[in-house]
């Protein structure tokens, strides 16, 4: 760890920075570039999963310069936990059409790849002409259904991140960089 990722200054809830607002953005910029490099100068439609991938999506889709439809779809969050609870449910699905269409689905995290597995399902039915998932993070030690993106920012350990969208219970998404929650307040007692 350098000088320059420690958090000692940053937020006082942060037990360390893992990724700085520059190193995000220097990645989010090449990650365009790969994306650039399959689509060519081709349409797509990007479905951000929100809310997590908010930041993320606003971010990588101003690095884009092909023509693009955006539409957002609403999974259900873990609650109040750092631990995914049970199944995924959509709370609210796609407006745009997308049969026929080129499809980058986007999102925050891939943890244990239920919600895209759900998602990817859901957008296969619709007959898109081709489906790519793209995603910031990647905690690949903790699938529990095979799911592989195509498009991945950072790798990284099985530990709870938030900031750039990622929450703890609705909480520090609007953090520039992406940081370890300290581990007390993971689990809040009941009477927090
Ligand atoms: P999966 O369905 O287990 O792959 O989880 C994906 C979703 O879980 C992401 O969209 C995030 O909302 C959430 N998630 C997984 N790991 C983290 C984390 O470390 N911090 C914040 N949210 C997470
Ligand atoms: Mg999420």
């Amino acid at each position: 760890m350098t000088l320059k990722k420690s958090s000692a200054n940053f937020h006082p809830d942060l037990e360390s920075v893992m990724f700085t607002e520059g190193e995000i953005k220097t990645r989010v910029k090449s990650l365009s570039r790969e994306i650039k490099a399959v689509y060519g100068d081709g349409e797509f439609t990007i479905v951000s999963i929100i809310n997590g991938a908010v930041l993320f999506t606003a971010d990588l889709m101003r690095e884009i310069e092909n023509p693009v439809r955006l539409d957002c779809i609403r999974i259900s969050s873990y609650g109040e936990k750092t631990q995914s609870s049970g199944t995924p449910q959509i709370v609210h699905s796609l407006t745009l059409d997308v049969a026929k269409r080129h499809v980058l689905l986007i999102d925050d995290i891939l943890d244990t790849g239920k919600t895209l597995a759900l998602v990817d399902g859901l957008i296969r039915k619709l007959n898109p002409a081709s489906l790519r998932v793209c995603v910031l993070l990647d905690k690949q030690g903790r699938r529990e259904v095979p799911y592989e993106a195509d498009f991945v920012g950072f790798k990284i350990p099985d530990k709870f991140v938030v900031g750039y969208g990622l929450d703890f219970a609705e909480r520090y998404r609007n953090l520039p960089c992406i940081g370890v929650l300290k581990a007390e307040l993971q689990n809040p007692p009941e009477w927090a």
